[in-house]
C-alpha cells in the first residue's frame, strides 16, 4: 500500500491558520511531520497548533515583511533543528477590475503572494542546501495558468509564482531540493465564501466533478510531493481543480 511517511521532517506552512494551509497542516501532521503553523496572529496560531496536536507549534509572520519571514524561518530552524519541507501558502486577493485595481491594491497581492514566497524559499533553502534535502511546495491557482477577468493582480502574482518554481527547481536541484507548484480550482474556503449562490452554481457548472473543491483536496497533493514517492518530480506544477481546466 502507498503510504505517506514524513516522521523526522519538519515542515514550514503559511497561512495555516484556516482553509487549505490548515488541511495542509493537518495532513502533514498526521503523516508524521512537526509542523510549523503560521498566522499573522500568533494566539490563533498556537490554537490551531494545539489542535492539530503532534509536535505542531505556532509562529507568527506577516509574509509580505521579508525581514519578518527571515526571522520566521530562523526561529522555526532553532525551535525544531530543521526545515525540511515548507509550503508557501499564504495568499490573498483585492479583486477589481484592471482600470479599478490602485497600486496599493497591486502591491498587497504582489508582496504577500509572490515577494512572501520568494523571501521564504531564500530564507529556507540555505540550511536545505547544507542538509542536502529539501522540498519546497507553492500554492498556485489555476488562474495562474488562465487569468480571470476581475483578477489581473491575482493571476499575475500566481503567475510569477509558476516562474519562480520553475526557476528555483533548476537552481536547487542538484542539491537534491525539489520545487513544484499545485494550482487549486475553486476550494470551498473562507476565501470562496464570499461568491454569490448564483456564482457558485455557475462554477460548479464549468467543472466536471460537478462540486468545488475541499481544502483536504489539496492537501493530498502537497503530502504526496513532500513524501518520498515524488522523489523524481521538480519543476511541476499540478492543477487540483476537478477536471475544470484541461
Ligand atoms: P484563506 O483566505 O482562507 O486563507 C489564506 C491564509 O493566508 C489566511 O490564513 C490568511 O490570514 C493568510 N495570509 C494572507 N496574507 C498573509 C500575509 N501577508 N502573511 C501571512 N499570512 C497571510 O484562503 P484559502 O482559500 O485557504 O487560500 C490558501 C491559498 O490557496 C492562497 O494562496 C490562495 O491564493 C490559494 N488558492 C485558493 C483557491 C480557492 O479557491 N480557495 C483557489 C486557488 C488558489
Amino acid at each position: 500500500m502507498l503510504q505517506i511517511d514524513l516522521s523526522g521532517r519538519v515542515a514550514l506552512v503559511t497561512g495555516s491558520t484556516r482553509g487549505i494551509g490548515r488541511a495542509i497542516a493537518q495532513t502533514l501532521t498526521a503523516a508524521g511531520a512537526k509542523v510549523a503553523v503560521v498566522g499573522r496572529d500568533k494566539a490563533k496560531a498556537e490554537e490551531a497548533a494545539g489542535q492539530l496536536g503532534g509536535e505542531a507549534r505556532g509562529f507568527s509572520c506577516d509574509v509580505a515583511h521579508t525581514a519578518s519571514v527571515a526571522a520566521l524561518v530562523e526561529e522555526v530552524e532553532k525551535s525544531y533543528g530543521s526545515l525540511d519541507i515548507l509550503v508557501n501558502n499564504a495568499g490573498l486577493t483585492r479583486d477589481n477590475l484592471l482600470m479599478r485595481i490602485k497600486d496599493d491594491d497591486w502591491d498587497a497581492v504582489l508582496d504577500a503572494n509572490l515577494r512572501g514566497a520568494f523571501a521564504s524559499i531564500r530564507a529556507a533553502s540555505r540550511g536545505m542546501m547544507k542538509r542536502r534535502w529539501g522540498r519546497i511546495i507553492n500554492i498556485a491557482s489555476i488562474v495562474g495558468l488562465t487569468g480571470n477577468k476581475g483578477q489581473a493582480n491575482y493571476a499575475a502574482s500566481k503567475a510569477g509564482l509558476i516562474g519562480l518554481t520553475k526557476s528555483v527547481a533548476k537552481e536547487l536541484g542538484s542539491r537534491n531540493i525539489l520545487c513544484n507548484a499545485v494550482a487549486p480550482g475553486f476550494i470551498e474556503t473562507d476565501m470562496t465564501a464570499a461568491m454569490t449562490p448564483e456564482a457558485r452554481t455557475a462554477m460548479s457548472a464549468q467543472i466536471p466533478l460537478e462540486r468545488l473543491g475541499k481544502p483536504e483536496d489539496i492537501a493530498g497533493m502537497v503530502a504526496f510531493l513532500a513524501s518520498e514517492h515524488a522523489a523524481y518530480i521538480t519543476g511541476q506544477v499540478f492543477v487540483v481543480d476537478g477536471g475544470m481546466v484541461t
